[in-house]
């Protein structure tokens, strides 16, 4: 079964908070996301695999670790996702983006997709789908299901707010896949909106309404 990580690091909290917070404008929401994100990759990426190399130093010849090239591919959900791209690209800066367009139906709740672009050697990549929210789980389901259609085999989901609801239902449809979050909330409203979430992250992220 896959497991569930929250970064509980008091950077990241702290700037969660201020995320949160409904007096945040877009502008300082959209540069604390962005740090946030670098702050996970961060801690996303503590299992990349090194290997050893000799170099030399000023003083003498050493063995050290250099990471082993693995071949990386970051996956934001649009539109939201975008907002934690560049943040992770900080520290991953040669990992490939590829994107998947989905939104929900207000109706519904039900994920569409209107987009889906992935680099060629998708079997021997790692890919970390991001996406600021996890609420009923069904876009990051639907996305998980669009990367192994295409033959992906290595697949994190990482998002800075899950509700329970959305974390169970991921585990449902795929229970290998490990979710990375910077926070797990109490629960959906009526609404399908996470409480205490943040609102609407694509939103606050981008200006609109
Ligand atoms: C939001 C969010 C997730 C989705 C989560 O996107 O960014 O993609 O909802 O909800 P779910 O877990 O119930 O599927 P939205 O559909 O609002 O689109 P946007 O990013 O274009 O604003
Ligand atoms: N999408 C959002 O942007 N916010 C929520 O709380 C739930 C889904």
């Amino acid at each position: 079964m896959g497991k569930v990580y929250v970064f509980d690091h008091p950077l990241i909290q702290h700037k969660l908070t201020y995320i949160r917070d409904k007096n945040t404008g877009t502008k300082e929401f959209r540069e604390l996301v962005d740090e946030v994100a670098t702050l996970m990759a961060f801690e996303i990426t503590r299992d990349m695999p090194t290997e050893d190399i000799e170099i030399d130093t000023p003083v003498t010849k050493t063995t050290t670790q250099v990471l082993s090239g693995k071949k990386m591919a970051i996956v934001p959900i649009l539109r939201a996702g975008l907002g934690m791209v560049d943040g992770m690209l900080k520290l991953i800066p040669a990992a490939k983006v590829a994107h998947i367009g989905l939104y929900r139906d207000p109706e519904t709740l039900k994920p569409v997709e209107y987009y889906a672009k992935f680099p060629a050697d998708i079997e021997e990549r790692e890919f970390i789908i991001v996406d600021p929210m996890l609420a009923t789980g069904g876009s990051a389901i639907e996305a998980i299901d669009s990367l192994k259609k295409r033959g992906a085999k290595n697949i994190k989901f990482m998002c800075l707010i899950a509700a329970p609801e959305g974390v169970e239902a991921i585990h449902e449809h795929h229970p290998e896949i490990d979710i990375y979050i910077a926070a797990l909330d109490e629960k959906l409203n009526d609404h399908g909106y996470i409480v205490p979430g943040l609102g609407d992250a694509g939103d606050r992220l981008f200006g609109t309404k």
